[in-house]
C-alpha cells in the first residue's frame, strides 16, 4: 500500500512538472495506457478475493481519478500557454503602409471580349464554350470538312499523337466554329449564342502567333436570311467601334461550313497615316479591310447539328478577337499581347473597375 502511495506521489510530482503536452502524454501512457501501470493494478481486482477488492478496491479507483485529473488540469495549462506564445509571435503590423494602389491590369483581349459579351447579350446572345483540346470529328467533319477536304490542310493544325476512345483524331481547335456543332447537339433550336476562345494554328510572325483567340456566333431559327446577318455585324460593329459611320463591303467567299459565304471588310480612314475604323473605304483617303468571315449555315452542317435543315435556317460569323483589340486601341505589335511585359501591360491594360457596358461606353479607357 505505501509502494502505492508512493507511485502515486511520484507520477503527480512528474505531472507538474512536466514542461511539454508532449510529456504529458507520455506519463499518460505509461500509468493510463494498456500497459500503463495503474491499468495493469486495475486488472489485479480480477484475481482478489471479495474481501480484498472490497478494501483495495477504492484506493487503486481514488489513484486513477487522482493521475487522471492531474492529468488533464497540466495538459491544459501548457496547452493554453502555447497558444499564449504563438499569439505573441504571430503579430501583425497594422501601421506597415499599405502597397501602392492599383496593381495589375486587365488584357486588352480580356477587355474586348467583355466587351463583346456585353454587345451581344444586348442583342440577345448567350455565351456558349467548347474544349480547346477538339476532335477532328467537331472541328472539321461535323463542318462538312471531310478527311481529304483539302481546308484541312490550309488550317496548320496541332495533333495529338493518339487518338481518342472512338478512335477520332485529337487536335487543338483550329477555330471556334466547333461550338456551333456542341451547341446545336446539346441545346437544339432556335439558338443564338456567341463563343469566344482561344484557337490554334502551327503559324508564328507578326500577324500571327500559334495561339489567339477568336469569337464565333451562331443564330439558328426560321426563315433566318442574309439581312440577318448583315445588320447583326452593323449593330455590332457601330457598338464596337462606338461610332454611327461604320460602313462595310460583303464579298462573296468560302467556307466549308456556309453556303453562301460571306467575307465582311470595315471601311476605314487614313488619320496621320494610322488606319481609323469609320467612313467609306471607297473615299479619297479611306480603304477596306477584312475583320470577318460569315455565312448562311450550310445545310450539311445543320444535319451534323442533329436537326431539320427544312425546318431550320441561320447563320454564322467568326472573328478575330486580337485584331479587333489592336484595330480599335491603336496596338500594332500581335507578339506583345503574349510577352507578359508589365510596362506593355500598364500602359495598354485596363483598370479593374473600368467595366465595359453599353450605358457607360463599351471601351472606356479611365
Ligand atoms: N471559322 C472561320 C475561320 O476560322 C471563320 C468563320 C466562322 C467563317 C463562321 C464563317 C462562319 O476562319
Amino acid at each position: 500500500m505505501e509502494q502505492l502511495d508512493q507511485q502515486q506521489t511520484e507520477t503527480l510530482a512528474a505531472i507538474a512538472d512536466a514542461a511539454t503536452p508532449d510529456a504529458v502524454e507520455a506519463i499518460r501512457v505509461a500509468a493510463l495506457g494498456k500497459q500503463g501501470w495503474v491499468s495493469a493494478l486495475l486488472k489485479s481486482l480480477g484475481g482478489m478475493t471479495p474481501e480484498q477488492r472490497t478494501s483495495e478496491g477504492p484506493k487503486i479507483q481514488g489513484v486513477r481519478e487522482a493521475v487522471t485529473a492531474a492529468l488533464a488540469s497540466r495538459k491544459a495549462v501548457l496547452e493554453s500557454a502555447v497558444l499564449e506564445a504563438r499569439l505573441a509571435a504571430e503579430t501583425v503590423d497594422l501601421s506597415l503602409p499599405a502597397p501602392e494602389m492599383p496593381k495589375g491590369s486587365i488584357h486588352p483581349v480580356a477587355q474586348v471580349m467583355d466587351e463583346l459579351a456585353e454587345i451581344f447579350a444586348d442583342m440577345g446572345f448567350a455565351v456558349a464554350s467548347g474544349p480547346e483540346i477538339e476532335d477532328d470529328w467537331h472541328n472539321f467533319t461535323a463542318l462538312n470538312m471531310p478527311e481529304t477536304h483539302p481546308a484541312r490542310a490550309m488550317h496548320d493544325t496541332f495533333y495529338f499523337p493518339d487518338k481518342d476512345a472512338d478512335g477520332r483524331s485529337m487536335l487543338l481547335r483550329t477555330h471556334t466554329s466547333p461550338v456551333q456543332i456542341r451547341t446545336m447537339l446539346k441545346e437544339g433550336a432556335p439558338l443564338r449564342i456567341i463563343a469566344p476562345g482561344r484557337v490554334y494554328r502551327s503559324d508564328s510572325d507578326a500577324t500571327h502567333t500559334p495561339m489567339f483567340h477568336q469569337i464565333e456566333g451562331l443564330v439558328i431559327d426560321k426563315g433566318i436570311h442574309l439581312g440577318h446577318l448583315k445588320w447583326t455585324l452593323e449593330t455590332f460593329l457601330k457598338a464596337f467601334f462606338e461610332r454611327e459611320d461604320i460602313v462595310l463591303r460583303l464579298r462573296p467567299s468560302y467556307f466549308p461550313f456556309t453556303e453562301p459565304s460571306v467575307e465582311v471588310d470595315v471601311g476605314y480612314t487614313l488619320v496621320g497615316g494610322k488606319r481609323v475604323v469609320g467612313g467609306s473605304g471607297d473615299a479619297a483617303d479611306g480603304g477596306w479591310m477584312e475583320v470577318l468571315g460569315s455565312g448562311m449555315v450550310n445545310r450539311k452542317v445543320i444535319e451534323f447539328g442533329g436537326l431539320d435543315p427544312d425546318e431550320w435556317q441561320g447563320f454564322a460569323f467568326g472573328t478575330g478577337v486580337d485584331r479587333l483589340a489592336m484595330l480599335k486601341y491603336g496596338l500594332d505589335d500581335l507578339r506583345a499581347f503574349f510577352d507578359g511585359d508589365a510596362r506593355w501591360l500598364g500602359h495598354y491594360g485596363f483598370g479593374a473597375l473600368d467595366v465595359p457596358t453599353l450605358s457607360g461606353g463599351v471601351g472606356v479607357r479611365s
